[in-house]
């Protein structure tokens, strides 16, 4: 509950390296995510080369803070392994947060960057990561130690809530 509430996206960064344990933990928490009939059809793809890193933002205009890293997790959904057409993404989603969140809980910092379903960012990232042509990726997550400090943001809203009917 105090990583839900104090998770906030993280856009600078020290320059610290981050352990390959580390890296492991985030990700099994992405694997630990629910998925239609627990297909799990994500890969997760660990990039540590700055010089494949620095490409990202040449393509993605709201990724600049990759520059800052030293390690970014791109989330993949692979159509082979649905069970249930679709739901990809939404497994892909819970993966994803799941890894902010440990990465929370880890005193580290990340940021949700959104791919799919821009095509031109699931493109550019499937040519530079060579995915094949039934993996797609949906998120990168910069990974780092925070370089800024951010408040919890309260943003419970009585007005969104409906009961019974609209
Ligand atoms: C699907 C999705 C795509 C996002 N894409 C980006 C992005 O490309 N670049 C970025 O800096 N933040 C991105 N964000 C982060 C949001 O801007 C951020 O979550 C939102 O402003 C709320 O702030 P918080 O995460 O600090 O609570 C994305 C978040 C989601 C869920």
């Amino acid at each position: 509950m105090k990583e839900i509430f104090e998770r906030r996206s993280i856009r600078k960064y020290k320059k610290d390296t981050v352990s390959e344990e580390t890296i492991e933990k985030i990700i099994r928490a992405g694997m630990a995510a629910p998925s239609a009939g627990n297909e799990q059809p994500w890969h997760f793809i660990v990039i540590k080369d700055k010089n494949i890193i620095n490409e990202i933002p040449k393509f993605h205009a709201y990724s600049r803070m990759l520059h800052e890293v030293n390690c970014a997790i791109v989330v993949c959904g692979d159509l082979f392994l649905q069970k249930y057409e679709g739901f990809w993404v939404q497994d892909c989603s819970a993966a994803t947060q799941n890894m902010l969140l440990m990465a929370q809980a880890l005193g580290l910092g990340s940021v949700w960057l959104g791919v799919y379903p821009r095509e031109e960012r699931v493109e550019a990232l499937k040519s530079l990561l060579g995915l094949p042509d039934n993996v797609i990726p949906l998120s990168i997550l910069p990974i780092g130690y925070p370089a800024e400090e951010k408040m919890p943001s309260d943003r419970f809203d009585a007005f969104r809530i409906h009961r019974e009917k609209w």
